[in-house]
């Protein structure tokens, strides 16, 4: 079956970073016929992501206070699908119901483990090093009221390798996750953003058994 919308979905991005798993979705959604990046919120006045959003003419709102769902929602506006893209604040509740199986987040560890409160950025790579874990990644999820707890959608194992850094691990972790989110996003709209969790298999280059598009086809 297949659900894709006539005109690409609005989508939102939420970020307080770099931004570059901003650049990584505006890049792959810009000629997509699914899913397009129609405002980019941002938790802080000097995030680098405000830069590339401005960059790429899209619309940006910063927050004055990011804990007010009145101000949060007008932000997002029309979108259909809002993307944490290193967005470090919580989601208000209200939010969260409103934008329930329609507001993801994408964690660089594979969930459940290396994630919850204060787990973010280097730290996340510390403590999958510290644990002695041989397999980390990245893990797309949705957001519910608990950080990092929502069902996950779909995970992407990258290796830990004997010299790793945080620093040596954060970048290929990254790596995965400018793919992953892309891939992800696109996957959901052309489903028509179901109104119940999913969950994806990614087998590379392309997702397992939730499309016959492969790489390459038109
Ligand atoms: C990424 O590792 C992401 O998983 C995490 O924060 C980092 C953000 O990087 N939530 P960027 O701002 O997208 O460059």
């Amino acid at each position: 079956m297949t659900t894709a919308s006539a005109s690409p979905i609005p989508v939102a991005a939420l970020v307080s970073g770099g931004g570059t798993n901003l650049q990584s979705l505006l890049d792959a959604l810009r000629e997509s016929p699914l899913a397009r990046i129609v405002r980019v919120v941002s938790s802080q006045a000097g995030a680098g992501a405000l830069e590339r959003a401005r960059r790429a003419d899209v619309p940006t709102t910063v927050l004055r206070n990011p804990a007010d769902p009145d101000e949060l929602m007008a932000a997002l506006d029309d979108a259909r699908l809002a993307v944490l893209a290193g967005y470090l604040k919580r989601v208000p509740a209200s939010v969260v119901a409103r934008f329930r199986w329609r507001l993801i987040n994408i964690h660089p560890a594979l969930l459940p483990g290396f994630g919850g409160r204060g787990m973010y950025g280097r730290r996340v790579h510390e403590a999958v090093l510290a644990s002695g874990a041989r397999v980390s990644g990245a893990t797309v999820h949705y957001v519910d009221e608990e950080f990092d707890r929502g069902p996950i959608i779909a995970q992407w194992p990258v290796p830990v390798l004997a010299h790793d850094t945080p620093d040596s691990l954060a970048a290929r972790v990254l790596e995965v996750e400018h793919q992953l989110l892309p891939m992800v996003v696109l996957e959901l709209a052309r489903r028509g953003v179901p109104p119940e969790p999913v969950k994806l298999s990614v087998k590379e280059p392309d997702f397992d058994e939730t499309t016959t598009r492969r790489k390459g086809d038109a």
